[in-house]
């Protein structure tokens, strides 16, 4: 059975969390978690199966250590590796920026040749703009969580999640 490599940001601790919880529901023998803050585009190499979390932060931007890594990930060639995408953010008081950098990571891993995986309904969100979603604005290109507005249906969220990215990525 091949990796998963889990990369994840975080400023306040959210987004940490739900990796964990990603990581336990995939197996902990299979899913390979690193912070972004210390990994190296190096390490994007070991595996075919990647899963990229991000939080959106001061109105539509990158969380910190995601941007200081953009450089080398804007550099990272992604043929040949499916990647999913999660996102946190507040879509009641960043309604206009809702998932911003989820959308921006998405991008650039398309761009550099990845296989998207992980597309989830916009329904059961309320928010003016997303640069997260696609072009009819029916899905988000990964999987959102809202811990500051809809934290209780985290759980049922991630768990609905990896069950769908499991069969997109053969996990
Ligand atoms: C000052 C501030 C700015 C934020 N800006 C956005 C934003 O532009 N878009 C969004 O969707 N969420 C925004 N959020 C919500 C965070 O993304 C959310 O709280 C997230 O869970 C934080 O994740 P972390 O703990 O992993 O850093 C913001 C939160 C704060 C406190």
């Amino acid at each position: 059975m091949s990796k998963v490599g889990l990369f994840y940001g975080t400023d306040t601790g959210n987004t940490e969390r739900v990796a964990d919880m990603i990581k336990d529901k995939i197996g902990a023998d299979i899913c390979e978690v690193h912070d972004i803050a210390t990994a190296s585009a190096g390490d994007f190499a070991k595996y075919d199966k990647i899963i990229l979390g991000q939080p959106t932060w001061y109105y539509g931007e990158l969380q910190s250590s995601w941007d200081d890594f953009w450089d080398d990930f804007k550099g990272i060639d992604f043929t040949g590796k499916t990647v999913a995408c999660f996102g946190l953010g507040d879509q009641a008081d960043y309604s206009e920026y809702f998932l911003d950098a989820m959308g921006l990571m998405h991008d650039i891993a398309i761009e550099n040749g990845a296989v998207p995986a992980g597309y989830t309904s916009t329904d059961g969100f309320e928010f003016d703009e997303s640069k997260a979603i696609t072009e009819d604005e029916e899905f988000f290109v990964g999987l959102g969580i809202d811990e500051d507005q809809q934290p209780e249906l985290t759980a049922g969220r991630i768990d609905e999640w990896v069950d769908q990215i499991k069969e997109e990525m053969e996990i």
